[in-house]
């Protein structure tokens, strides 16, 4: 057994251990926040999203810090009688009263519903069709988002390419259940509702990629349901739409083309569809250009080689209760339709 000032600095070096993990953790998650918050707004409707939530948030903390002081100093003046500077005057007392409890809230809450419910609400409301360039389809999933460019063949899931500062109408419903769409730093959120069509204005003003999260609670995998917007050059959009709406590549080893037949001869191809071959089933998401996805499973995990082949052999360790089974499939088969994936970009 340690002598007992041993134990004590070891006890001591552990408790600084745990706080010094709890306060990276807490600082790794302030910093994961930033990628998907509603202050850092990047279109011109957020923009005003935000600069509301600021104005409420100033409101807020001077009704707070003057409500805070008054209780201050009413407690340090509870043995004095009447009201500090002015003395016992009972008149000025009540419209004191009348001006802080009455007046104010009312002028207050007034200007924040004609801010909020008549400005705000419109200019990041549905927009005019006619108004935007381009329509996109968004299909909620239990648990993935399905993406659909009308107009175009091409297909594609959890990744929403826009071209930046274009007006986008976006129109989403759902398959399922309800969800809802939402990318703070761009738009404000909408649910997706089983035999609705709800839209949103999608805009970015800068190119980059901004991050989003189902915001509806709708099961296992609620939090695994996330989604990224790629907003990026009028030409690099281009390019990258003809490459989604062409079918898939040819696998081009013989390991990819053994691949290509385990998929189709194994239960693969009943869920999912790879345009140009015979897979083309539209239960799980469409598969015909996966290898240029930068995530798996709805931005859950990285779409590298070894996380493809981890998630076919064991979809259901990776994101319990997902609606994709492990099939079981022998290892050399499941490298194999690994290799085969991989190559689809
Ligand atoms: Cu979909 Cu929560």
């Amino acid at each position: 057994m340690l002598p007992k000032s041993r134990d004590h600095r070891l006890g001591s070096k552990t408790r600084r251990c745990a706080l010094g993990t709890a306060a990276g953790c807490l600082l790794a998650g302030l910093a994961g926040c930033g990628k998907q918050s509603i202050v850092s707004p990047h279109s011109p409707q957020t923009h005003q999203i935000a600069l509301l939530w600021w104005w409420m948030l100033g409101a807020a903390t001077i009704v707070f810090v003057g409500s805070v002081a008054m209780l201050g100093m009413s407690w340090h003046r509870r043995d004095s009688p009447g009201l500090p500077f002015v003395g016992e005057r009972e008149d000025l007392s009540q419209k004191m009263v009348l001006l802080f409890g009455i007046g104010i809230p009312v002028v207050t809450l007034v200007v924040l519903f004609a801010v909020a419910n008549l400005y705000v609400i419109r200019s990041s409301a549905a927009p005019n069709p006619r108004s935007t360039s381009m329509t996109i389809n968004v299909i909620g999933h239990q648990w993935w988002w399905e993406v659909r460019y009308p107009g175009s063949q091409a297909v594609t899931a959890n990744e929403v390419h826009i071209p930046v500062g274009a007006r986008v109408n976006l129109v989403a419903t759902t398959a399922d259940v309800i969800h809802s769409f939402w990318v703070p730093e761009l738009a404000r959120k909408i649910d997706t509702i089983p035999g609705r069509q709800n839209r949103v204005l999608l805009q970015a003003s800068r190119a980059g990629v901004y991050y989003g999260s189902c915001a509806e609670f709708c099961g296992f995998q609620h939090a695994h349901m996330r989604m990224e917007v790629v907003a990026q050059s009028l030409s690099a959009f281009k390019a990258w739409l003809t490459n989604m709406a062409a079918p898939a590549p040819a696998p081009t080893t013989a390991v990819a083309r053994t691949g290509e037949q385990v998929f189709m001869n194994s239960q693969c191809e009943s869920c999912h569809q790879i345009r140009g071959t015979s897979a083309r089933a539209t239960v799980g998401p469409d598969l015909t250009h996966l290898a240029s996805r930068s995530t798996l499973a709805a931005l859950t995990i990285p779409n590298d080689p070894p996380s493809l082949t981890h998630w076919i052999n064991d979809p259901q360790g990776v994101k319990p209760g997902n609606r994709m089974p492990d099939l079981g499939l022998s290892q050399s088969a499941v490298s194999a339709i690994s290799s085969y994936l991989d190559g689809l970009h």
